[in-house]
């Protein structure tokens, strides 16, 4: 089994050069023993899914916990369409690699049972603090008293969360981006009750399933990539909606200048207009509304999605 470790010289980039993680199979330098054996996800969702997949194909067996059978339903079906686009990224000759890691993912509707077993409990349920905080109160209740439990929350801080689950030493945040498999960045936030040991713990746990362990010394909304990415989309809509110039030039500017693959409005693109239209209509920022109305006339009404319907910004079909 080849193993394609991270470039340590070039964080976020295999040996082979490329960004993907091919990696398969537990990490050598744990002798073929994870640093957890055996982890449960809390929610069968867009990442709940993803992130199941990514651990199931490091040999570890993963439970998927979600609150309905329909939810589970729709979890498996959405936990299949995963596996394509897996296979569209990284190629047919995963399929039977893929299909055995299916095979280590069970689904489950009893939270207890679902828990049981788990080293590691990694949180992907709606984004919501009220309905985190209810959900970490009944996992405080079932949970072996040893288990971690990890966030992967998007924007609220584990610190919002902590003093529900019980256990404020051994909770952290573990935030997955979309694409897990692809954009293989797993930042690693604790709080200030965070044991180190176990912040460690879960880093290293992140490296044996194919991530690159992003680590956080501090809390910080955003994490490190969204502290980055986000003013910089929003520098990006400020110009086009003042005039100063449109998405190619921007883009173009970028590219140039600082070397970058991708300009800001190639960016929206992959995120998604219909993403980035709901991020700035929630936003209470004048700036945010005038670039939601923006989106939703010249984009969203004309099915200009971004990548996924073939056309935003760019065309792509
Ligand atoms: N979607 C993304 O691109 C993305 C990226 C990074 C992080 N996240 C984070 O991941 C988390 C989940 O996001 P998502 O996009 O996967 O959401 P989603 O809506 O796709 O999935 C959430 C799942 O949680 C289930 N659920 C609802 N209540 C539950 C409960 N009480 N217990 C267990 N499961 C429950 C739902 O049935 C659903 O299957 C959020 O915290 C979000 O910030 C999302």
């Amino acid at each position: 089994m080849t193993i394609v470790r991270p470039d340590r010289a070039h964080p976020g980039r295999t040996a082979a050069g490329t960004r993907r993680d091919t990696s398969a199979g537990p990490s050598e330098q744990t002798g073929g023993m994870t640093t957890f054996t055996s982890v449960t996800v809390l929610g069968a969702g867009v990442l709940g899914t993803q992130i199941a997949l990514q651990t199931a194909r490091h040999d570890v067996p993963v439970v998927v916990y979600d609150i309905s059978d329909d939810a589970v339903a729709a979890g498996r079906e959405r936990l299949s369409g995963i596996v394509e686009q897996y296979l569209g990224d990284v190629g047919e000759g995963e399929r039977p690699a893929a299909e055995a890691a299916v095979a280590r993912i069970t689904f489950a509707t009893d939270l207890a049972e679902a828990v049981a077993g788990a080293g590691l409990v990694v949180e992907a349920v709606p984004e919501r603090l009220d309905l985190k905080r209810e959900v970490y109160a009944r996992l405080a209740e079932v949970a072996p008293a040893d288990t971690v439990f990890a966030t992967n929350s998007s924007t609220l801080l584990p610190s919002a969360i902590a003093d529900a689950t019980g256990r404020p030493d051994r909770f952290l945040a573990l935030h997955f981006a979309n694409h897990v498999w692809r954009q293989n960045t797993a930042e690693v936030m604790g709080t200030e009750q965070t044991d180190p040991a176990v912040f460690d713990r879960v880093a290293t746990f992140a490296e044996e399933i194919g991530m690159v362990p992003i680590r956080l010394r501090k809390e910080q909304p955003g994490y490190v990539l969204n502290s980055l990415l986000v003013p910089l989309l929003d520098a990006a809509a400020g110009l086009v909606l003042r005039g100063v110039a449109d998405p190619e030039t921007v883009d173009t500017t970028w590219r140039i200048g600082t070397g970058a693959p991708l300009g800001p409005f190639q960016i929206y693109d992959v995120i998604g207009l219909r993403t980035a239209y709901a991020v700035a209509s929630a936003s209470p920022e004048p700036g945010a509304q005038a670039w939601a109305e923006h989106l939703r006339t010249e984009y969203l009404e004309q099915g200009r999605f971004g990548v996924e319907s073939g056309e935003g910004f760019y065309r792509y079909r």
